[in-house]
C-alpha cells in the first residue's frame, strides 16, 4: 500500500476524516502512523481507537529539534512512509528534515494562501475584513506556509459570521478536500514543476 504518516497536535478532525476515507477506500492508501507533539491531545485517542501506530513525544524531553526529528525519521523509515501529511501540526519542521523529505510533505492551512499564514488564520481573516477566505493544501518548504499550492477551496464570509461559524465551515471544507488530495498522491498524479503543481489525469 501507499503509506502515509499524519502529523497532528490537536483535535484531530482532519486526522479522523483521513481515517474514515481510508476505511471507505477513498484514500487509496494506509495511515501507517500518527506523529504527535502533544501526548494529551484528543488526536492521540482517535488514533488509538482507529488502531493507528502512535509516536507521541514531548519536545521538552529532547535537547533539540534535531534530536526528536531523528527519532521521527527512524519511525517513518521503519514503516516505509511515502507521504507526510500535516493536519494541524502546530510546530515548524527543521530545514534539514524538510529537505530530506522534499516533495513528500504536505500541509493544510485555513486560509487562501499567501493571505494569512501562521497562527490563527481564521482570526486574521476576520480581523482584516476579507469577504472570502478558504483552505489551502500546499507542499511544505523551509518557510512558514510558503510552499507550492496543490489545491484551494474558497468560502464566503457573511456579516453575521464569527470565528466559530467560519471555523465550522472551514473544517467541513478541509475534511472533504484533504483526503482527495492525498488520494491524488496515492495515485501518483501530482507533478511539481518549480512552484507550479499540476494534477495529471
Ligand atoms: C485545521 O483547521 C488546520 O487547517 C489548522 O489547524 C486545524 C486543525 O484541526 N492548521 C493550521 O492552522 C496550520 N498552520 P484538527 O486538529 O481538527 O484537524
Amino acid at each position: 500500500p501507499f503509506r502515509i504518516a499524519v502529523f497532528a497536535s490537536g483535535r484531530g478532525s482532519n486526522f479522523q476524516a483521513l481515517v474514515d476515507a481510508q476505511q471507505s477506500g477513498a484514500l487509496g492508501g494506509e495511515i501507517s502512523m500518527l506523529v504527535c507533539d502533544k501526548p494529551q491531545a484528543p488526536v492521540v485517542e482517535l488514533a488509538d481507537a482507529a488502531n493507528v501506530d502512535i509516536f507521541a513525544f514531548q519536545p521538552k524531553d529532547y535537547a533539540s529539534k534535531e534530536d526528536y526529528e531523528r527519532e521521527i525519521a527512524a519511525e517513518l523509515q521503519q514503516r516505509g512512509v511515502e507521504l507526510i501529511v500535516l493536519a494541524g501540526y502546530m510546530r515548524l519542521l527543521s530545514s534539514s528534515f524538510v529537505e530530506f523529505y522534499s516533495g513528500r510533505i504536505i500541509n493544510i492551512h485555513p486560509s487562501l494562501l499567501p493571505a494569512f499564514p501562521g497562527k490563527d488564520a481564521i482570526g486574521q481573516a476576520l480581523a482584516y475584513g476579507v469577504k472570502m477566505t478558504g483552505v489551502t493544501v500546499h507542499f511544505v518548504d523551509g518557510g512558514m506556509d510558503t510552499g507550492p499550492v496543490i489545491a484551494q477551496r474558497a468560502i464566503e464570509i457573511q456579516e453575521d459570521d464569527n470565528a466559530e461559524t467560519v471555523a465550522a465551515r472551514i473544517h467541513q471544507v478541509e475534511q472533504k478536500l484533504y483526503y482527495e488530495v492525498v488520494s491524488w498522491f496515492a495515485q501518483g498524479r501530482v507533478a511539481l514543476n518549480g512552484r507550479i503543481v499540476t494534477i495529471k489525469n
